[in-house]
């Protein structure tokens, strides 16, 4: 998905050589995202822009920066950059496409846009009608040009609008979701930063402690700030420009100051601090530089310029929040490494007894069998009492909800329903003030999930998230929930986030039901399973040389294959399925057993390559037919069984792959792991890059 990096020093001296290291760099962070091309521009010598496009990975727009023709040991203490990684929506990948786009042949102004504007093409018809020529087909374009637009209309009656005043104008017209950045040789030295259903937040450096750990949000007129208002915006811009000192200026005196002083970025007496500021639409790019950060919130709009970091809303909201906090990032840069291995995919399967491990700690008394979760304690008696239980998500975190639906039903005896969000959305579902809606995600960010999650919170409902990125939108905008505490997750496919998931929704289920004095004996069974769980991943681990030499032997150069799995297995097989279609490009299916003689039976022949889940559970004796049903038709299964369960032991299978037994409702935690680890051989068996599959993004933040 699309990454936004942007760098800005104040009193900072940088070569433009280190400003474009810094720019390719955060991009590079930006990569494990999922992109196709990549663009950044920079200050040009003579109040230009420099700016640099290229398809294909950031390495190949370093090399493109690397041989141009600039001079790279020029200083800048005062300095804008702005950076991107296009997936592409409008327009194929291409550098006409790429971002940041222009408003016109001298880029007066340039923008990069993660989200879709819905109502580009009306903008685009309006511009067209007055003259402007587009080169890109991205929605991008409409805004660089719409900025134009209004800046020389204001011009044309005689105003110079502040940047983000001007901003607020072209914000008036775009419709859709966006982070974004822009930047003008109209206002140098000056960005502009402003998120709506896409995230964006900002580093922040200094030398110095900060004063302050918030930034005051500026609203509009407004009577109850202690601090006064700026003057109108024409004076204010006029009285801005250091640089054009020549001009017939009014006394810089402090009643005429250009803003209010933002608390934060000033000494004891008042002066700006030297300070760089990150801004990015993911902590990882910014963590290297700074741990010090900013969450903008939707219609934020950030204005940096002389040092200072400025919150500006159109409007004041009733209830509206006067300040945002600088938070300190615990995310480690190591953290999200390689460490040792050839891929972030191999690396996190092989992290799950740890990440595992992670979910329960703190929360889990395993002596007194007692779960605890923070997050959603106070919010537990009202849980309890409602009328259905919603479990909501996309991909692999819907499954994550499929496997444990059963266990929810079991324990709390709620009706639970589980959705594909974007299904969800589409038929309008009925949702009502007594529904609890879980809302299951690893980023925290799917376009489909916050949609859904929109729509629960007006229709009322309590909302629960159960996320991995702390500080995510989805963590953020439900009323309640459970951070997985899964550690970063890079590689495209969702695996220890999976694994987290699950475990993070048992243990919601059995917070749900510790007052249920006939559930005691079932809570300690499953309390005493999870304990042993992280031991028992890692034993499943160890299977990893027979699953590689499966996957060079017999499922090699296959072009299809079928997981059959029953009951909780269901989800297991769905799941298996997604991470070899998605990682190998091999066509594969999650098929519930129960159906196999209604339709699917038709495919069984020799050839075809099945795994069947085979695990003692309650429908154990059904998946014995299952597979009867299939060795019956000389179909050679792969049996995922548990330790000592040689099924089917008259050669009639192609291999058992055994695993420990657990409890029936968390034998999913470790079934799932031989299909994570046979999709990343099969995908290293066939040459591709398993932590950016072709046409996938980590984090869909488009619907
Ligand atoms: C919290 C701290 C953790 C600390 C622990 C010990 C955070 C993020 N977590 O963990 O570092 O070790 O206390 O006291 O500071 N939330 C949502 N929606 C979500 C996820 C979470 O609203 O999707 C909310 C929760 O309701 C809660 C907060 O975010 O208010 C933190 O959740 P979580 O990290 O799960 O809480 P703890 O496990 O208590
Ligand atoms: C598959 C995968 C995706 C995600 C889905 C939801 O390996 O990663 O199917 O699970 O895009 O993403 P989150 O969990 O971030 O909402």
């Amino acid at each position: 998905m699309c990454g936004i990096f942007g760098y800005c020093n104040y009193l900072v001296e940088k070569s433009r050589g280190e400003i474009l290291e810094t720019l390719v760099q955060g991009l590079e962070r930006l990569e494990y995202r999922g992109y196709d091309s990549a663009g950044l521009a920079v200050d040009g010598d003579n109040n230009d822009q420099l700016v640099f496009k290229e398809i294909g990975k950031v390495v190949a727009l370093r090399n493109k920066i690397d041989s141009a023709d600039i001079n790279r040991s020029k200083i800048f203490s005062n300095h804008v950059g702005i950076a991107h990684t296009r997936w592409a929506t409008h327009g194929e990948p291409k550098p006409v496409n790429c971002h940041p786009q222009s408003s016109d042949l001298n880029n007066e102004f340039l923008v990069v846009h993660n989200g879709i504007i819905t109502n580009y093409k009306d903008i685009k018809i309006l511009l067209q009608g007055k003259g402007f020529v587009f080169d890109s087909e991205t929605d991008t374009e409409c805004i660089a040009k719409l900025f134009k637009h209004i800046y020389d209309t204001n011009l044309a009656s005689g105003i110079e609008l502040d940047f983000h005043h001007l901003f607020k104008q072209v914000l008036f017209e775009l419709e859709g979701s966006y982070g974004l950045l822009v930047k003008s040789s109209h206002y140098p030295d000056e960005v502009i930063a402003t998120r709506k259903g896409s995230p964006l937040l900002i580093g922040v450096k200094t030398e110095r402690k900060l004063k302050v750990d918030f930034v005051d949000v500026e609203f509009p007129q407004d009577a109850n700030s202690s601090t006064p208002n700026p003057p109108n915006p024409p004076q204010r811009r006029a009285l801005n420009s250091q640089k054009n000192s020549s001009l017939n200026l009014l006394p810089v005196v402090p009643e005429n100051l250009r803003r209010q002083i933002s608390r934060s970025f000033v000494n004891d007496e008042g002066e700006p601090l030297p300070v760089e500021f990150f801004l990015s639409s993911d902590p990882s790019s910014v963590v290297q530089h700074t741990k010090k950060v900013l969450f903008l919130e939707d219609d934020d709009i950030a204005h940096i310029y002389d040092g200072e970091l400025h919150i500006h809303r159109a409007s004041r909201e009733i209830g509206a929040s006067a300040t945002r906090s600088i938070q300190t990032l615990e995310i480690e840069l190591a953290e999200i490494m390689k460490g040792p291995y050839k891929h972030f995919m191999a690396k996190e399967i092989f992290e799950q007894p740890e990440s595992a491990f992670n979910t329960m700690r703190g929360r889990i008394d395993f002596i007194n069998h007692t779960v605890k979760l923070g997050g959603v304690k106070s919010w537990i008696s009202t849980i309890r009492r409602c009328r259905r239980i919603i479990m909501i998500a996309c991909g692999t975190s819907y499954h994550s909800c499929l496997a444990t639906r059963s266990t929810f039903e079991e324990l709390t005896e709620i009706p639970v329903t589980v959705e594909l969000a974007s299904d969800f959305v589409d038929r309008r579902s009925p949702v009502f003030r007594d529904d609890t809606c879980i809302f299951v995600s690893q980023s925290g960010e799917t376009a489909d999930t916050m949609t859904a999650l929109k729509y629960c919170i007006e229709k009322g409902a309590l909302t629960v998230g159960v996320v991995n990125s702390v500080g995510s939108s989805i963590s953020r905008q439900t009323h309640c929930g459970v951070h997985i505490n899964a550690g970063p997750e890079i590689g495209v496919a969702s695996t220890k986030a999976y694994t987290s998931q699950y475990i993070a929704l048992v243990m919601i289920a059995l917070s749900l039901s510790d007052d249920r004095i006939s559930a005691v004996n079932r809570h300690k069974e499953i309390i005493d399973g999870l304990k042993d769980i992280p031991q028992q991943i890692k034993k499943v681990l160890q299977l990893e040389q027979k699953i590689k030499k499966l996957c060079e032997t017999v499922l090699h150069d296959q072009r299809s294959l079928l997981l059959l799995g029953r009951g909780a297995q269901f989800a297991s097989a769905l799941e298996g399925a997604l991470k070899i279609k998605e990682i190998s490009y091999m066509h594969s299916e999650g098929v519930l057993a129960g159906e196999l003689k209604h339709g699917v039976l038709a495919l069984v022949d020799d050839k075809l390559p099945i795994i069947i889940f085979a695990t003692r559970d309650s429908l154990f004796t059904e998946v014995q037919n299952a597979i009867a049903q299939v060795t019956a038709r000389s179909g050679k299964p792969i049996i995922i069984c548990n330790e000592g369960d040689d099924l089917v032991k008259d050669g009639n299978t192609s291999a058992t792959l055994e695993v420990p037994l657990t409890v029936d409702c968390l034998q999913g935690l470790l079934n799932i792991i031989p299909l994570q680890l046979t999709s990343y051989w099969l995908a290293v068996g066939k040459g591709i890059d398993v932590d950016f599959p072709r046409n996938l993004a980590k984090s869909v933040t488009v619907a």
